[in-house]
């Protein structure tokens, strides 16, 4: 019997990281089976990134949809033990830290089954966040630890992780956006949404930004006091929504709230975007490739490479407007690094470690 390889996706950020490594695997002939949990389930949020990335349909969608931690992670573990046993999966994948990844890693671990979890090793250090949490059970749990970055090996080997386990393997997001980048075209649009030559692009969804109606209040008033100095493009993930909405974030003519956009329109508007504001882990990557300044509206980042190397730098509600201004004097980026190994090729050094795996 060949070996099967289950990949378990379910939210936004988990598609672009799955597209390569999927791709690789299928070119090295190895039978796999993606599994949708249906974590995020609007066209917007899902279907748009399979496609327009070129990923196979998945085989099986879950369906779980939204709810709390408890009842969510609960409804992804029990649609995978069923699932699990059916097929007998030889090694199971799971992508970056949401929900669905360390409810398909705690049952695969209980099951006995190899599990590879792909941009391993983060840390925020920051257990408020429910990622955090994620991130340090799946490492926990996981056979295969495969990272994106230097300091994520650090983390990992601090823990005591068997070093065997370890794979610097680069950033497959990255190998995503390089393979299309010839399709991020923002006058489309622009043309839409009538954008001036500069303009910011913002994409907030933390729980620290839109979850308590105080934050959220300071949050309008900080992002009005942005939009007076420029157009602000908010594609709005829905988490936020109903609460910015009540708050008035809505209320600024310059500041134009859209529905969330495919990657490769949202890639567009970001590669021609004088700053963005985001609160996102993926777009702290993705503008360090760019060269677009990020602003990052958190007290903390588990991707520090983004600073180190790239053009992220971590900003606070009450001086979001004055590093806007400093961006917006300052122009665009002559000089920026990149990460080691966010080269394009993650997805085939991921593929050889599998297989060797499988295959030893
Ligand atoms: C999740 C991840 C977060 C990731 C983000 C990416 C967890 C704990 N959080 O957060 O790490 O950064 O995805 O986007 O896994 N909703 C819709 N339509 C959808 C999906 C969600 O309307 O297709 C709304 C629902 O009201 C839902 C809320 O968004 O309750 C939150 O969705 P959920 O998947 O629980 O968490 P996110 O905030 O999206
Ligand atoms: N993204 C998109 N359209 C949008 C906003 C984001 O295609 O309107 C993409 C972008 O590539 C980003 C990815 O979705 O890196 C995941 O984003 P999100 O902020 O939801 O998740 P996080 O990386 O914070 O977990």
């Amino acid at each position: 019997m060949p070996e099967l390889v289950l990949h378990v996706t379910g939210a936004r950020p988990n598609f672009p990281k799955a597209a390569p490594v999927i791709a690789a695997l299928t070119a090295r002939g190895i039978p796999q089976l993606l599994v949708h949990t249906g974590q995020h389930y609007d066209v917007a949020m899902s279907d748009v990134f399979f496609t327009q990335l070129g990923l196979p349909r998945p085989d099986v969608n879950l369906g779980v949809g939204s709810g709390p931690h408890g009842a969510q992670t609960a409804a992804v573990m029990t649609g995978l033990e069923e699932l699990f046993v059916e097929h007998s999966p030889d090694l199971v994948v799971v992508y970056g830290d949401v929900n669905s990844t360390v409810a398909a890693t705690l049952v695969a671990a209980k099951m006995g089954i190899r599990t590879a979890h792909v941009e391993a090793g983060l840390r925020s250090f920051d257990l408020t966040m429910p990622e955090e949490i994620n991130r340090m059970v799946t490492d926990r749990l996981a056979d295969v630890l495969l990272t994106t970055s230097v300091d994520a090996v650090a983390h990992l080997g601090n823990e005591g992780t068997d070093p065997g386990r370890i794979h610097f393997v680069g950033n497959p997001m990255i190998d995503t956006l390089l393979a299309h980048r010839d399709s991020f075209d923002p006058e489309p649009v622009r043309r839409e949404l009538d954008l001036p030559d500069t303009y910011l692009v913002a994409t907030l969804h933390r729980p620290g930004n839109v979850d308590r109606p105080g934050d959220v209040q300071e949050l309008v008033q900080t992002m009005h006091a942005v939009a007076d100095q420029a157009r602000v493009v908010v594609p709005l993930h829905p988490r936020g929504r109903a609460r910015l909405s009540e708050a008035g974030f809505f209320d600024h003519p310059d500041l134009q709230v859209v529905e969330p956009y495919g990657y490769l329109e949202f890639m567009g508007l970001v590669r021609a975007a004088a700053a963005v504001i985001t609160d996102s882990g993926g777009v702290q990557e993705e503008t360090t490739i760019l060269g677009v300044p990020c602003l990052t509206l958190r007290p903390n980042t588990e991707r520090p490479v983004t600073i180190s190397h790239g053009t992220n730098r971590l900003v606070r509600r009450d001086n979001l407007a004055d590093n806007v201004r400093e961006v917006l004097a300052t122009g665009p980026l002559q000089e920026w690094a990149v990460p080691p190994l966010w080269d394009g090729r993650a997805g085939e050094r991921i593929a050889d470690v599998l297989v060797g795996v499988l295959r030893p």
